[in-house]
């Protein structure tokens, strides 16, 4: 009983957490871009004088220029804390989810057969050291502009390699969110909060402020602008089995990082009032496409009817009711109303499969899960179903 009040008790933080998490990234990712483009739509005004933005919020009409000039005292706004709200939530769901049940989430032996603490150990301890290794390498290198882009999509795409070559894909996935977001965050805490409080007592104190501070500082949050949608890609393909489950995640999720960047690049030079590049918005609806085509679905091979009367029987539709004992079998344990699987308060994603009506309805989601894809049963969990009950189910559903 305590068992189970705990895993309810823990199934209602994860959703609190999930509100504040995408509520305080809807706000940091939302203050990033508006400020972006307040900054690069900045024109000089006609006769002269300071580059300037003139925008609406709500009934007001406002300017908005650089400045130089900051009174002693003068107070400045700040968007950082919404940024550490994100990190902090994400960080706290990824420990009550993939770190608390990694026999569901985070392990998939066919992969590396670790146990939960070594599992749990790498996942945690990758977010430090890559922004370690990405924070020391941009310091060193001091690459700028697009290069450094350049360099940033590769770095990510060969995280996102590493973590899919690890873990299941249904924790590889928001894992690759959790570290893009990392690199996010620390930017943000470790450079560009710094580098604004130190040009900050620069202007009041009326000293020159550290103009190379500010160019390194430009360049990390040109990052943010381009990790931010790749990072909500990953994040949301969590309830996409087809994108995380198949077996050519790496190349999905190198498209969806190389499409989120290219977005981006699309937007940001719209934003400079460079007018629309349709070569990168074509560019990234090809990337989509390509994603799309690795993600699709192969149904599994029948093999061929040995004799007369096997042909005859694969013509006729056996209905779901043939597919029963093998769910209860295979997925019952988990999918009940009450779970036999510890840790688990209710039928996972709703799903109670021990019911026949449920299978019926629910066709559509458990063969994707289960044979157009391998995301259930949990790799971690029990053995996967092998290729003749892919055949009975996609018979018995389809
Ligand atoms: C060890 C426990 C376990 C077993 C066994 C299991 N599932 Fe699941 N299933 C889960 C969990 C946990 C989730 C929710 C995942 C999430 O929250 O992202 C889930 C989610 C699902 C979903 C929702 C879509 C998705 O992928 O998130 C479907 C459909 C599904 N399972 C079908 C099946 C079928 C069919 C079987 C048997 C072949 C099965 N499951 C076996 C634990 C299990």
């Amino acid at each position: 009983m305590t068992a189970m009040l705990l895993d309810l008790l823990r199934d209602d933080a994860v959703f609190l957490l999930r509100w504040l998490h995408v509520v305080a990234a809807m706000v940091w990712v939302g203050s990033a871009f508006a400020l972006v483009r307040l900054d690069l739509a900045m024109r000089p005004r006609e006769g002269g004088g300071a580059a300037q933005t003139l925008f609406f919020n709500a009934g007001a009409a406002f300017r908005l220029s650089r400045t130089a000039e900051v009174e002693a005292g003068e107070p400045a706004l700040h968007f950082k804390f919404e940024a550490y709200a994100t990190w902090v939530s994400g960080f706290a769901l990824v420990c009550l989810i993939y770190c608390a049940e990694p026999r569901l989430y985070l392990i998939d032996p066919r992969l590396w057969d670790a146990p939960p603490w070594a599992a749990i150990t790498v996942a945690l301890a990758a977010l430090p050291l890559v922004w370690l290794a990405y924070d020391i390498f941009y310091k060193r290198s001091g690459l700028a502009g697009d290069a450094s882009v350049a360099v940033l999509l590769v770095f990510c795409a060969a995280l996102s390699a590493a973590l899919c070559v690890l873990f299941a894909g249904r924790a590889a996935f928001p894992l690759i969110g959790a570290n893009l977001a990392t690199l996010m965050a620390g930017n943000i805490a470790h450079v560009l909060a710094p580098a604004q409080r130190r040009r900050l007592a620069a202007l009041r104190a009326g000293a020159a402020p550290d103009e190379a501070e500010a160019r390194a500082a430009g360049a990390r949050a040109l990052h943010n602008q381009y990790l931010a949608l790749p990072v909500i890609f990953f994040m949301l393909s969590g309830h996409a089995p087809l994108l995380f489950a198949g077996p050519h995640r790496i190349g999905v999720a190198v498209s969806a990082l190389g499409a989120g960047f290219l977005i981006r690049r699309f937007f940001l030079k719209r934003a400079r009032g460079l007018g629309w590049d349709w070569t990168l918005a074509a560019s990234a609806a090809v990337l989509l496409m390509a994603m799309l085509a690795l993600a699709w679905p192969r149904a599994p091979e029948e093999t061929a009817a040995q004799n007369a009367g096997q042909a005859i029987a694969r013509l006729v539709h056996p209905g779901p009711a043939a597919a029963q004992n093998l769910i209860e079998e295979k997925c019952g344990y988990c999918h009940a109303a009450a779970p036999v699987w510890p840790g688990l308060a209710t039928a996972p994603a709703g799903l109670d499969l021990t019911d026949r009506d449920m299978i019926e309805k629910k066709a559509a989601a458990i063969l994707r899960a289960a044979v157009l894809t391998s995301a259930m049963p949990p790799p971690g969990a029990s053995a996967p179903l092998d290729e003749e009950d892919k055949v009975l189910l996609w018979r018995a559903l389809r």
